[in-house]
């Protein structure tokens, strides 16, 4: 059984080079081993990523992301088994806060509408599935 997690989140602190190599390292050795693909998105403080592969290997992956002390306020914006991978196998793709507008086809600019404070739950989910949708579009044509 195959499925999607997408969160958001927000760092601990900011992104330095350090920081992000650690968690690609960590994502690339432990996501090829466990076939898990997707995208991990960053801006202004706030991750947002995919994970996609096995059910139970999504969940185990999402539980160690989920107790990680680098980030807070992880919120989840979609958690459904699907037929078909949009992601190649074991890819982490890395998508920064320039290029945020090119990934997405200019539809998203920013991660802002992810977790501002004036918006509602419902609309902050509304920008997640939106922004989950341009990426496995995008990926799944690679
Ligand atoms: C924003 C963020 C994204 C992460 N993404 C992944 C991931 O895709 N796969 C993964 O195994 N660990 C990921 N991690 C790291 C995990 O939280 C955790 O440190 C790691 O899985 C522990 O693996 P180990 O037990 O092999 O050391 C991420 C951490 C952060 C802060």
């Amino acid at each position: 059984m195959l499925s999607h997690i997408a969160y958001v989140s927000r760092s601990c602190s900011p992104l330095d080079a350090k920081f992000l190599s650690d968690i690609l390292e960590v994502s690339v050795r432990n996501n090829e081993r466990d076939g898990i693909g997707g995208v991990l998105m960053y801006h202004d403080q706030l991750f947002f990523q995919i994970l996609e592969g096995e059910g139970r290997l999504v969940e185990q992956c999402y539980g160690r992301i989920c107790r990680d002390p680098r980030h807070s306020g992880i919120s989840i914006a979609l958690d459904e088994t699907v037929e078909a991978r949009s992601f190649p196998d074991w890819l982490m793709g890395y998508v920064g806060p320039d290029e945020i507008g090119e990934h997405t086809g200019g539809a998203m600019l920013s991660l802002a509408g992810l977790n501002a404070p004036e918006l509602s739950d419902g609309d902050k989910r509304g920008h997640a599935l939106e922004l989950a949708r341009i990426m496995f579009k995008k990926f799944s044509k690679r």
